[in-house]
């Protein structure tokens, strides 16, 4: 069943050839979202939705994908993926947006610290962040939050913004929850 109001969306997608907002349309059959609503709308919209859609899948690459996929597509930031714990590195797993850097050693970055510390780090200005790894000369803030698994970091959600200080304690407490 297709709503008037999302073939009018897609439509109007269409004839601009804006092809990100073509595949968000499709998406938003999948995850319900209000068109052009707030971040924090849809984060109370996309939270129950995101969680349904892993129910039941076992394997986290599978997961992580569609987490990513969603995530890109309805939020909207430059770029959204996961870097996974292996040994003494990380190593990029899923994610939507620019190519990306694919090893970041124990500690490095604002990904290396956001595991090593265990700890949410929200970077409010990339430049500022000494060590911050440069994956696209675009972003221009940073949140990234582990993801823990028996308390121990496996995999660190990150989240790149063109937007300086783009993340306040709304999105802290979204990616927070999401991540568990
Ligand atoms: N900027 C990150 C590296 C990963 S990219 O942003 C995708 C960092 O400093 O750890």
């Amino acid at each position: 069943f297709l709503s008037l109001r999302w073939f009018k969306y897609t439509s109007r997608a269409i004839q601009r050839g804006d092809y990100t907002s073509i595949f968000a349309s499709v998406m938003t059959q999948l995850i319900h979202t209000t068109p052009n609503a707030d971040r924090n709308t849809l984060y109370t919209e996309l939270l129950p939705q995101i969680k349904h859609l892993i129910q039941g899948e076992p394997s986290l690459i599978a997961n992580m994908a569609n987490v990513a996929s969603v995530l890109y597509h309805t939020l909207r930031f430059h770029w959204v993926g996961f870097y996974l714990v292996e040994e003494n590195e990380l190593v990029l797993g899923p994610f939507h947006g620019p190519v990306a850097c694919t090893r970041i050693a124990r500690g490095k970055g604002v990904c290396g610290h956001a595991w090593v510390e265990n700890k949410t780090t929200n970077v409010p200005d990339v430049e500022a962040f000494p060590g911050h790894i440069a994956c696209s000369a675009l972003s221009r803030s940073e949140l990234v939050v582990p993801v823990r698994k028996n308390n121990h970091v496996i995999a660190v959600l990150d989240i790149d913004s063109t937007r300086i200080n783009d993340f306040h304690e709304h999105d802290v407490a979204f990616f927070k929850a999401l991540s568990q």
